[in-house]
């Protein structure tokens, strides 16, 4: 039996509070013993209840309760790792200025394991003097301090200062608790794709008129930047070919960028030099502009419209199986493609799916319908995994994340075939 490893959850009293229970269902989710311990302010968000049903342990605040099991210093020399989500400038300053006045403060103070913390306020006071100080003393000491995202805030404004999305919190947790010297005790299972190195693509390309426009399509990138993240999760080193994302990129990945389609097969191709997966999740557009205008198309006349020609482009994904197929060696052992469908009078969705798979000659292809409300920019999706001879594998309803995970397992059970 090898021991769990415990992570100290610190919870600051920030909105972003609410987004650390996620958090800590994937920590409890991944085996591990967590021990919650939030500031008094943060039970203004979130309440004593919801950690202590997630984690099924109790809570404490104060170094004052529960004194029997001395909690104030034993809980951060048995912990693993130290994580401090939300990290308001409040509490920042607190521990920048090592004083132990709760339980967490104190928790943190007793500890030698590594302390992580994510902070999460308004842009305002991120960039304030006082706490750009702080995050300094706090990284001279050896503490790992993940930068806030980008984007909505609270009200209405929006800037640096938003909480990361709990995976990609989860994922630099790991890669800390992985640099953790192994010690029997501690051993915890390796992910499915650990020692694998896996492309993933995501995004839509966008394919230039003139210096002003271009033809695109609607993917957002939410469901291939969330593969990413899983397969990070499960071990794999992760290299991101990202076309045009309305999402942000997971941290910890080896990002290469492309806009047009062929920028991608180029980027792609590159990627997957000594990959063992890859997963095609980009939109890529099928067609280009022909010609490319220098500078802006005008109107002429009164009401006289262009006429664009276009030009296929290549399949990125049926390449990648014709070069494997003309030299086994090369490329990588499992090419998954994603086939985007809708029903029509020439066939259902699988129908389609089917025949695309025999087309491209891929290994998994995962299928979604969309359509006007369902699968572009959505935060859920359902997909249905097929197998290379079309038998389907599985069948996923749920959000990205959780299909991002059905994609995982599948590709892992591919590599282990
Ligand atoms: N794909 C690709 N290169 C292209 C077009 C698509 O590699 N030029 C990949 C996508 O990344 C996806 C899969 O092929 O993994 C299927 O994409 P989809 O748009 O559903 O299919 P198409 O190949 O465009 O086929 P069709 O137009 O018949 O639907």
């Amino acid at each position: 039996m090898t021991a769990q490893q415990r992570i100290v959850l610190g919870v600051g009293g920030g909105i972003a509070a609410y987004k650390v229970a996620a958090l800590l269902r994937l920590f409890k989710e991944s085996g591990r013993h967590v021990d919650v311990v939030p500031t008094e302010a943060s039970l203004q968000f979130v309440g004593r209840a919801t950690w202590e049903a997630l984690s099924g342990r109790p809570v404490h605040t104060s170094v004052f309760e529960a004194v029997e099991d001395v909690n104030h210093v034993r809980l951060g020399q048995e912990a693993d790792l130290v994580l401090i989500a939300p990290a308001t400038a409040d509490l920042l300053a607190r521990l920048a200025a090592g004083m132990a006045n709760d339980l967490l403060t104190n928790t943190v103070l007793a500890s030698r394991a590594p302390v992580m913390v994510a902070p999460a306020m308004h842009t305002e006071m991120w960039e304030n003097p006082a706490t750009t100080a702080n995050i300094a003393t706090l990284r001279s000491r050896g503490v790992t301090v993940i930068d806030p995202a980008i984007g909505r805030l609270t009200g209405k404004d929006s800037g640096p200062g938003r909480l990361p999305e709990a995976a990609d919190l989860f994922a630099a947790a790991e890669r800390l608790l992985a640099q953790r010297a192994p010690s029997a005790s501690h051993a915890v299972a390796p992910g499915p794709l650990a020692g694998r190195t896996v492309v993933v693509s995501a995004g839509g390309t966008r394919e230039p008129l003139d210096p002003v426009r271009f033809l695109g399509n609607r993917s957002s990138g939410k469901q291939g930047t969330a593969i990413a993240r899983a397969a990070l999760a499960a071990g794999a080193q992760v290299r991101l070919v990202a076309a045009h994302l309305e999402t942000g990129v997971p941290d910890g990945v080896e990002l290469l960028t492309a806009s047009t389609a062929l920028q991608l097969r180029d980027a792609v191709d590159q990627a997957c030099e000594g990959a063992d997966a890859v997963v095609m999740a980009a939109a890529v557009a099928d067609f280009r502009p022909a010609d490319y205008a220098g500078s802006k198309i005008k109107k002429k006349g009164d009401d006289g419209a262009p006429t664009l020609t276009l030009l296929r482009n290549p399949d990125i994904l049926a390449g990648l199986v014709d070069r494997r197929r003309a030299d086994p060696g090369k490329g990588p052992a499992v090419i998954a493609g994603f086939a985007a469908e809708t029903g029509d009078d020439e066939g259902s969705v699988m129908d389609h799916a089917r025949a695309k798979l025999a087309r491209k000659g891929c290994d998994l292809l995962v299928v979604n319908e969309v359509g006007a409300t369902l699968g572009f920019g959505t935060e859920e999706n359902t997909v249905t995994i097929l197998a290379a001879d079309g038998s389907p594998e599985t069948e996923v309803a749920g959000t990205k994340d959780e299909v991002a995970e059905a994609v995982v397992t599948a590709l892992a059970a591919a590599l282990n075939r």
